[in-house]
């Protein structure tokens, strides 16, 4: 008999209590932090869905890791079994660690942009972007027009729009490095980019000599929709679908605290050895000798361990599964929200749900502080305040103001995700009492982190 629920597939062994407070206390709190989540003390927080990077649980097999960990400065066992495990997952030539993803992209990014120079990508996410900008060139995205509109149904909402990049290919090749797709789409909705994208990415490249990277922080997650979802691929092992996708690339960023369920770590990877030169030698200026990458040897361990479990197929079906459980939820009672459910999230369309709030007065921002205040949850802004402000110092809305509800890997369980639901569903059914933000203290680059604001 096949049993239609689908289970947790693990058991529990060690616990952390979570910490209950009274709404007047999180009121209290939320002011102190300037009405900005990120500002918040953890403690203070009873569901924390802020970011399922670096929040997962690890499990038995990784902490026996651990003690396994190789602590040389050079030439450390656990660089050799981390680079092993990289390599046989992505087929590439140089494996780099990094101490997370945007180490990677720094790394990367400095070495081969130019003032002036554009990065496609389906959509960037807010560290990229950032590291791109902070050269004096352009991160452009070209996701599917389904993919900009949350409410549109698309099976692979993440792909990119091969038709607009082969425009920009024809159009301005020599001011373009390399071609970027982020898999999946976190900034659009944790979305999918299927098989056939990829492989029309790689076409495009081929055609134009460009290079491809992968920002693989979800790959896992993306193979696999791949199989649920890609004509001819229900039968693949999702490691398999991974490895395919990885082959269609150049070289990829990866934040371990992701895919890699681990707290901290990252990597890049490529296959040109120009290129690989150039950023080891970054590495060791910023990161650390290239066996450590500004890791500690159990950190290389953990995340070794972590790909090889991330890919099982009981763990990705639970995963998918137990996202799109606080999806449907939502839905039923008319939550808006991003459409289908993505893998390591649900984004919740606050422009949508709080239309009497303009951009400029960050719904996203409103959203997320009712569902600390009212549940003690805490969301992130995914928005105009995240995206809305330009180099050049104008504020424009972004494309879509959401508020994500990520969930951290084999933490959480189906009556945490209740109450996240229940919560929700009760400030949403409030939303005529919640007020816009305008900010009064921010930094000029990646302002969500920091940024303070008032009630208007
Ligand atoms: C798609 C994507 N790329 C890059 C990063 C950056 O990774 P890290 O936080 O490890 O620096 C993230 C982190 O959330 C991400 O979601």
């Amino acid at each position: 008999m096949n049993f239609r629920t689908i289970i947790e597939p693990f058991r529990i062994k060690s616990v952390e209590a979570v910490k209950f407070t009274h709404r007047e206390d999180r009121e209290a709190r939320l002011r102190e932090a300037g009405y900005n989540v990120f500002r918040l003390h953890a403690e203070d927080v009873l569901i924390d869905l802020l970011t399922d990077s670096g929040t997962g649980a690890m499990s038995s097999a990784q902490w026996g890791a651990l003690m396994e960990g190789d602590e040389s400065y050079a030439g450390s066992r656990s660089f050799y079994r981390f680079r092993d495990v990289v390599g046989a997952l992505t087929g590439m030539k140089h494996i780099i660690p990094t101490h997370q993803g945007r180490a990677a992209e720094r790394i990367l990014f400095h070495t081969v942009l130019e003032p002036g120079m554009i990065v496609p990508n389906n959509n960037h996410f807010d560290t990229t972007r950032a590291n791109i900008e902070v050269e004096g060139s352009e991160a452009l995205d070209l996701v599917i027009p389904e993919g900009r509109v949350p409410a549109a149904l698309h099976p692979f909402k993440g792909n990119i729009d091969l038709a607009a990049l082969e425009r920009l290919l024809d159009t301005a090749a020599d001011r373009i490095p390399l071609v970027m797709v982020t898999v999946t789409n976190n900034s659009g909705g944790g979305q999918p980019v299927s098989l056939e994208n990829l492989r029309g990415v790689r076409r495009l490249c081929d055609c134009y000599g460009k290079p491809f990277f992968l920002d693989a922080c979800r790959f896992a997650e993306n193979a696999y929709f791949i199989k649920l979802r890609e004509d001819g691929q229900a039968h693949r092992a999702p490691r398999d679908i991974a490895r395919e996708m990885f082959s269609l690339a150049d070289g990829c960023t990866m934040s371990a605290k992701k895919d890699g369920l681990a707290n901290i770590g990252g990597f890049l990877a490529m296959n040109d050895d120009g290129w690989a030169e150039q950023c080891r030698n970054l590495l060791i200026l910023t990161e650390g000798f290239p066996t450590y990458g500004g890791l500690a040897g159990y950190d290389l361990e953990a995340i070794a361990q972590g790909l090889e479990e991330v890919v099982e197929e009981s763990y990705l079906r639970y995963r998918i599964r137990s996202t799109a459980y606080l999806g449907e939820k939502l839905l039923a009672a008319g939550v808006p929200i991003i459409q289908p459910p993505g893998g390591h999230a649900i984004y919740v369309d606050a422009r949508a749900l709080l239309s009497h709030i303009p951009p400029l007065a960050y719904p996203g921002i409103a959203l997320a502080n009712a569902l600390y205040v009212e549940a003690g949850v805490r969301a992130v802004e995914i928005g105009t305040v995240m995206f809305g402000m330009h180099p050049d110092g104008r504020e424009t809305p972004a494309t879509m103001d959401l508020v994500r509800l990520a969930i951290p890997r084999r933490v959480y369980t189906q009556s945490h995700i209740d109450y996240v639901a229940e919560a929700v569903i009760y400030v949403a059914q409030a939303k005529e009492t919640l007020r816009g933000y305008r900010i009064t203290r921010a930094p000029r680059v990646l302002r969500h982190f920091t940024a303070e604001f008032e009630g208007l």
